[in-house]
């Protein structure tokens, strides 16, 4: 099984993350899921169910939950292969850590090991609008070798639900991590090209 490292920060936004969860689940991806203390928090609030509990109802497995305080936790180290690291959604501090290289948590030490072993690390970064503290450590970490993906679904899919705003985020970001089609949006076709008349 391939694996996937996924942080959930603080940011607003869990929802985002929880659904790259499940998407990741459902493809058969494995899935090493740090929420970080506020994170954890924050997804509570919004989405009303603890972590914990989330997890319980995905097959055992495939997920496993680190604590973002424990270091000794593989991803932590290069040596414990993943195919790369998506933050989703990503704050504005976690985002300032990496972009310095300032390891406070695991999250932090995993996006770092990821971007060492230069592997994929995508940010879906949350918070607006941007200051330019912000802006410097968007260039920085995208000069380190992530990609900044900020959380901004786009309308011309004409979206009626909560869930397809969402699902046009996750699957740009997942895209970015495996390079695979995840099939949770149409993609754009636009006009047709011109055809030679007879
Ligand atoms: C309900 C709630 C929503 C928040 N939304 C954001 C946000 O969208 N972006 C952001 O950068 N910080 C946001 N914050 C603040 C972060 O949670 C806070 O800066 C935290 O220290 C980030 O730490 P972490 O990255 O380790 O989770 C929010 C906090 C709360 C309580």
């Amino acid at each position: 099984m391939e694996r996937i490292v996924v942080g959930i920060t603080g940011a607003s936004g869990s929802i985002y993350g929880k659904r790259t969860v499940e998407v990741l689940v459902a493809n058969g991806y494995s899935v090493d899921l740090i929420l970080s203390e506020t994170g954890k928090k924050v997804f509570a609030y919004e989405i009303g169910v603890k972590v914990e509990d989330f997890v319980r109802e995905l097959p055992q497995e495939q997920v496993n939950l680190y604590n973002p305080d424990d270091l000794f936790a593989p991803p932590s180290s290069g040596s414990y292969r993943t195919t790369g690291m998506v933050i989703v959604p990503c704050s504005a501090g976690t985002l300032g850590h990496i972009a310095n290289g300032v390891t406070r948590n695991l999250i932090h030490r995993a996006a770092d090991v990821t971007l060492k072993e230069r592997r994929p690390l995508v940010l879906v970064f949350r918070e607006t609008p941007l200051n330019r503290v912000h802006v410097e450590n968007m260039l920085k970490a995208m000069d380190a070798g992530a990609t900044v993906l900020p959380a901004c679904p786009a309308f011309y899919g004409k979206p009626s639900s909560v869930k397809e705003l969402v699902d046009f985020v996750v699957e740009r970001a997942l895209r970015l991590l495996t390079g695979k089609s995840f099939n949770l949006l149409q993609e754009w076709e636009g006009s047709q090209p011109l055809r030679p008349t007879s």
